[in-house]
């Protein structure tokens, strides 16, 4: 029982034992996750274009749904998709490598467009009714992409500050939700292409756009960057208690799967 906030290590040591993890579709990029994407937790991935963050989290709509390690029974996804690159029929062609039904697969997963900010912090409300209405059911919420729309409504100058201040909120919000329906929730970023980075040798130029607020927020960060033909690397980001090792997979018809060599 909660008071005011308030539970025991005992209850809260309950609770984090309800902790599970849904797998990448890549054994290899479970391995560096430690298992895969934690619930009660942010996992973020960020990289530049075409490095596979919208495919992986096409992957991850139809890997929660299966049953997984430690008794995870398996649940549905909300995508929230800023960028207009959300594909059902990418998702039928993964649901194939694990012999689900193309319609009752689709049906587990509820989707939504946002087109500003604003609408997504709206999103974020409806998600969470709906995760207290049916308790238990849903196990991944996926925005994809996290800063985009973002970058378009602060574009000005002057507008940095309010910027990060909306996006803390928002990054307030699904902590709150992965913690309180205990679920996994799935972010994507960009990269800042900084134009002084190679002139000041710096050794890592490239880096997750968004700043503190998403630094603080995600549990787990991801980097991921290209490799030969399909293959992709990932790579721990900033971690505290991971070791910076790195993972490579690969992006197939079915999905993200282990690279074969
Ligand atoms: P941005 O959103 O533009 O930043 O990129 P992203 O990181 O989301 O990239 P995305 O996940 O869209 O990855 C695109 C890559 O996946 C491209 O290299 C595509 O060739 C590859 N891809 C997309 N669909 C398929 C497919 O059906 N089969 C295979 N093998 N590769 C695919
Ligand atoms: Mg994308």
């Amino acid at each position: 029982m909660t008071t005011n906030g308030f539970q025991t290590a005992l209850e809260y040591s309950d609770k984090r034992k309800q902790v599970f993890r849904i797998s990448s579709g890549s054994e290899e990029l479970d391995k560096l996750l430690g298992g895969g994407m934690e619930s009660m937790a942010i996992t973020e991935v960020f990289g530049e274009f075409r490095t596979g963050k919208t495919q992986l989290s096409h992957t991850l709509c139809v890997t929660t749904q299966l049953p997984g390690k430690n008794g995870y029974s398996g649940g549905k996804v909300v995508f929230i998709d800023t960028e207009n690159t959300f594909r059902p029929d990418r998702l039928k062609e993964i649901a194939d490598r694990f012999n689900l039904d193309h319609g009752a697969m689709l049906d587990n997963v509820l989707y939504a467009r946002a087109y500003t900010s604003e609408h997504q912090m709206e999103l974020l409300d409806c998600v969470a009714a709906k995760f207290h209405e049916e308790p238990g059911v849903f196990k991944l919420l996926i925005v994809d992409s996290i800063m985009a729309l973002f970058r378009v409504d602060f574009s000005g100058r002057g507008e940095l500050a309010d910027r990060q201040q909306k996006l803390a909120q928002m990054l307030s919000r699904l902590q709150k939700i992965s913690e309180e329906y205990n679920v996994a929730v799935f972010i994507t970023n960009q990269m800042t292409a900084d134009p002084g980075a190679t002139m000041s040798f710096q050794a890592d130029p490239k880096k997750p756009i968004g700043g503190n607020i998403i630094a603080h927020a995600s549990t787990t960060r991801i980097s991921l960057r290209k490799g030969r033909g399909e293959m992709r690397i990932a790579k721990i980001y900033d971690s505290p208690d991971m070791p910076e090792s790195e993972a490579t997979f690969s992006i197939t018809g079915g999905g993200i799967a282990d690279a074969k060599e």
